[in-house]
This record gives C-alpha cells, structure tokens and sequence, in this order.
C-alpha cells in the first residue's frame, strides 16, 4: 500500500536466463542487456515519481524469497518468470499472497512460439499481462503501475 508521501516502490523481478540477455534468441528477445533494460525501468519509474528496484535470479526458491519480501514495503510488482512462468506452482502461491497489482511481462509473444509457452501458472493471479512488446513491455508496465497507483492521469 502506498503510505504516506514516499515515492511508490517498484519490485521488478526477472526469472532465469534474463541475465543472459544480450547473447539470447535476439529475434525474441532484442539485444539489450538486462543491465541495459533495468536502467531504462529505473529512469521511466523516475520520470513518473517512482522508484523501481530490480531483481534477477536463476533460482525458483531466491524467486519466491524476493516475493514474500514484497508482502510490504513495495507498491506493485513487475515479473518475468522466464521459463518458471510454464512450470513453478511455488511462484504463482508467493504471487497469490500479494495484495498489490502484479503486472506478468514477456518479451516475446508467448502464444506465437511453441505450444509447451502457451500455459502459465502465472496468468490468473497477475492483474494484467503485457507480452509480445520486447522490452517496451516493462515500461509499458511501468506507466500502467503509474496510473494504478495515482501517479498519472488515466
Ligand atoms: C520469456 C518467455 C519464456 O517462455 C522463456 O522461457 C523466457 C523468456 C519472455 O520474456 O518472452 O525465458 O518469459
């Protein structure tokens, strides 16, 4: 919950093999690094009066860690799950316990690519879904969180 006149925090988290971006499939994923898309997310949450922190791990359990961190003290949450969006029951649970708006991110779109992406675990408890943008997406989410939270005009 936003309280008092802090800024709203941000959790951004980023599933495995996102820090390989840069080196991955470049037409679904883009040639950015994640050190690259991680300041543009900081900059646009700056812009809107935001802060935005960022996290990446390999691991399913540091995943659900970082999440059960953000039960307070963050204003919504902005995850890529990668590869664990299609298989991590255990994320989708710490998702489900946040009562903040939670904003699922794909680079590529999942439903052109092969048919084992097309279910997510993730889906039915995020608030909304942006997929198919490449790394616009998260700043997409960004503006969107903005809104959500009263920091822009819908
Ligand atoms: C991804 C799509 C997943 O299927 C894949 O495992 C990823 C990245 C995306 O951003 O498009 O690692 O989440």
């Amino acid at each position: 919950m936003t309280t008092g006149r802090r800024a709203p925090r941000i959790l951004i988290i980023h599933g495995p093999n996102l820090n390989m971006l840069g080196r991955r499939d470049a037409s679904w994923y883009g040639r950015s690094t994640l050190e690259e898309i991680n300041a543009e997310i900081r900059q646009a949450a700056h812009v809107l009066g935001m802060e935005a922190e960022t996290f990446q791990s390999n691991h399913e359990g540091a995943i659900v860690e970082k999440l059960q961190q953000a039960v307070s003290g963050y204003d919504a949450v902005i995850i890529n799950p990668a590869a664990y969006t299609h298989t991590s029951i255990a994320i989708r649970d710490a998702l489900e316990i946040l009562d903040i708006p939670v904003i699922e991110v794909h680079l590529s779109n999942i439903y052109k690519r092969e048919a084992f992406r097309h279910w997510s675990f993730v889906a039915d408890v995020a608030t909304a879904r942006i997929a198919g943008f490449g790394k616009a997406g998260y700043i997409m989410a960004v503006e969107a969180i903005a809104k959500m939270v009263g920091r822009t005009q819908s």
